[in-house]
């Protein structure tokens, strides 16, 4: 049988879906991720969801293609997780969606706050409105790992339920980072990120409209903390 082969992307995701863990993968599309787990042997099995019909059936022709049953991935239109029980799922992932997306299916189940539940999210936007998100409502950010495809740079993100230390504002924009972590593209995203900061200071800085003053203010403890952040990864490189 052929292996399905993931995109850097989703490869990312499921490199941080824990062994043996029964998924539940929300905005499925296509169903490679969860596919690719089983035929790995990583997940016994998954619900792959999504809120159209249209994805599922893309979901369904990949399942035929690829030789996995409806019993081994099990099929759900519904939006977020609302058509999936707490104790069907130790791990959900929620890959390809803005961030504030991802945040609202987080709200509207708040079972994934319980437990030790693994949660695997993959903002493709918002990134620092997702990181604030999560510590106000109760999850920790536990690792985060960065992928590239061509010149774009994805994060994936694995959260729990838990009590998660306050950001400062570029721990936001950024992550925390750490001495000895493993990030090959640290550095290329701290980049990304600044070059993004200036850019939206100096267009606030052009501006008359009220309150660009005020987010104007806002950007520098950002930029500064980026900034740092880029000396400290450089230096612990060295
Ligand atoms: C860009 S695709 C991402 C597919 C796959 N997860 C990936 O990362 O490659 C986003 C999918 O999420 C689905 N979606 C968007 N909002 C959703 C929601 N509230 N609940 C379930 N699925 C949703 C869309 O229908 C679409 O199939």
């Amino acid at each position: 049988m052929r292996l399905l082969e993931l995109s850097p992307r989703l490869r990312a995701v499921a490199g941080l879906v824990p062994p043996g863990a029964r998924l539940a993968d929300v905005g499925t599309d296509h169903a490679y991720l969860p596919v690719c787990l089983i035929q790995r042997g990583v997940i016994p099995g998954a619900i792959a969801s999504d809120l159209r019909p249209g994805p599922l059936e893309r979901a369904r022709a990949t399942l035929e293609r690829y030789g996995i049953t409806q019993g081994q991935i099990q099929l759900r239109l519904c939006d977020g997780l609302a058509g999936i029980r707490p104790e069907e799922a130790d791990a959900v992932t929620i890959a390809g969606m803005g961030g504030e997306t991802i945040a609202a299916i987080l709200a509207a189940a708040p079972w994934t706050r319980q437990g030790s539940r693994s949660l695997i999210l993959q903002p493709m936007s918002a990134q620092e409105d997702l990181r604030r998100w999560l510590g106000e409502n109760g999850y920790i950010i536990e690792r985060e790992v960065l992928s590239r495809e061509g010149e774009t740079l994805y994060l994936a993100l694995l959260a729990r339920p838990g009590s998660m230390p306050s950001m400062t504002p570029a721990q936001l924009w950024a992550g925390r980072q750490e001495r000895g972590q493993e990030e090959p593209l640290r550095l290329a995203y701290l980049e990304h990120l600044l070059g993004r900061a200036r850019r939206a200071a100096e267009g606030l800085g052009r501006s008359s409209r009220p309150g660009d003053a005020a987010r104007l203010e806002e950007m520098r403890p950002v930029m500064d903390g980026l900034t740092e952040m880029m000396e400290e990864w450089k230096a612990w490189q060295r």
